[in-house]
């Protein structure tokens, strides 16, 4: 047996709350409960290993998650918009463990949420990954859940993946395509997020009720696109596309993410210098780049 109070931790077995769950592993404060609706599969193997409690928990089924925070002092949430793309699917998710923390007395929550952009627009701008969180965090504040809301930039790692340059077809050089015009995009490393999260559950005085938006750094495209020329050792060029352009691409989240740039266009609150102190070692994008050489050699 031990004292310590247990963190019960969704999507553990992700890029976010795996995160969490090895920071939290790593400071030896806290008893881990990694949930994940598969206890088979071998990313909860490796969690175990590491010293997690793995239990199953499916949002979809609020008995799981009953059953998967009882005993819980806390729990870390993140739900999966791109796994459905439903608005009210994401809600539904987020209240039935906003309802259980209630009903179970949890003291304190630490949610991955965003802003309601299409109310924070009166209905000028809609985007469903950030709307249906944003009314989420609303929820869990107007029940009375000690929660503390995270608003994480957009993940350095996006750009191995989807934001990553693609070779130009009338030359040997790369161009990065995000509508940002000349404004400065925020971005943080998804793997320095979990010592954040911990420094938070460290300090509920400090931080509940709250929302905290998450940067490393901005930077503006070209920037951006001169740190992966270096990285690459080809060069990157900011392909100056405008959200107009960018909605056209023919990607089913075109529009979404035209949309999402137009709201980072906005300048959503980003505190880089709470950032750094939550996570003194958090990673600069040229860190991070250095770091992931070997995933842009595959480029
Ligand atoms: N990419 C970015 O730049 C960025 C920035 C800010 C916010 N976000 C947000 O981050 C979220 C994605 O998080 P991620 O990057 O950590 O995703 P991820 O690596 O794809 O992991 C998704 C996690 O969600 C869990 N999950 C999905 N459905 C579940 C359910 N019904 N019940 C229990 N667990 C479930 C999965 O667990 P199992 O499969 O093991 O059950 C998995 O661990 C998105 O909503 C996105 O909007 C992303």
């Amino acid at each position: 047996m031990t004292n310590k109070k247990i963190i019960a931790v969704f999507g553990a077995t992700g890029a976010q709350g795996g995160s969490v769950a090895r920071a939290m592993l790593e400071s030896k404060k806290y008893v881990v409960r990694a949930l994940t609706r598969d206890v088979t599969q071998p990313k909860a193997q490796v969690l175990q290993d590491l010293g997690a409690e793995v239990v199953k928990g499916d949002l979809n089924d609020k008995a799981s998650v009953e059953a998967a925070l009882k005993g819980a002092y806390g729990a870390f949430l993140v739900t999966n918009t791109w796994e459905h793309f439903s608005k009210e699917k994401e809600v539904c998710q987020g209240k039935v463990v906003a309802d259980v923390a209630k009903s179970q007395g949890l003291k304190h929550v630490v949610y991955s949420g965003l802003e309601n952009v299409t109310r924070l627009t009166n209905g000028k701008l809609e985007v469903l990954h950030f709307d249906g969180k944003g009314e989420v965090e609303e929820y869990f504040w107007s029940i009375g859940v000690p929660m503390t809301s995270i608003r994480v930039a957009a993940y350095f790692e996006n750009f191995l993946g989807p934001f990553k340059p693609v070779k130009a077809s009338d030359g040997d050089y790369y161009t990065l395509a995000l509508p940002m015009g000349d404004v400065p995009m925020d971005g943080i490393s998804v793997a320095d997020i979990g010592a954040i999260v911990c420094s938070i559950f460290n300090s509920p005085e400090e931080f509940v009720g709250k929302a905290v938006g998450l940067s490393a750094e901005a930077l503006t495209v070209p920037q951006y696109a001169d740190i992966l020329s270096k990285g690459l050792g080809k060069e990157v060029r900011d392909a100056k596309i405008t959200p107009e352009a960018y909605e056209k691409l023919k990607f089913p989240a075109a529009k979404e993410i035209a949309n999402m740039c137009r709201f980072y266009q906005m300048k959503p609150d980003r505190d880089i210098k709470l950032t750094h102190r939550l996570n003194p070692k958090v990673k600069s994008f040229s860190q991070f780049i250095s770091e992931n050489q070997a995933a842009l050699k595959n480029l």
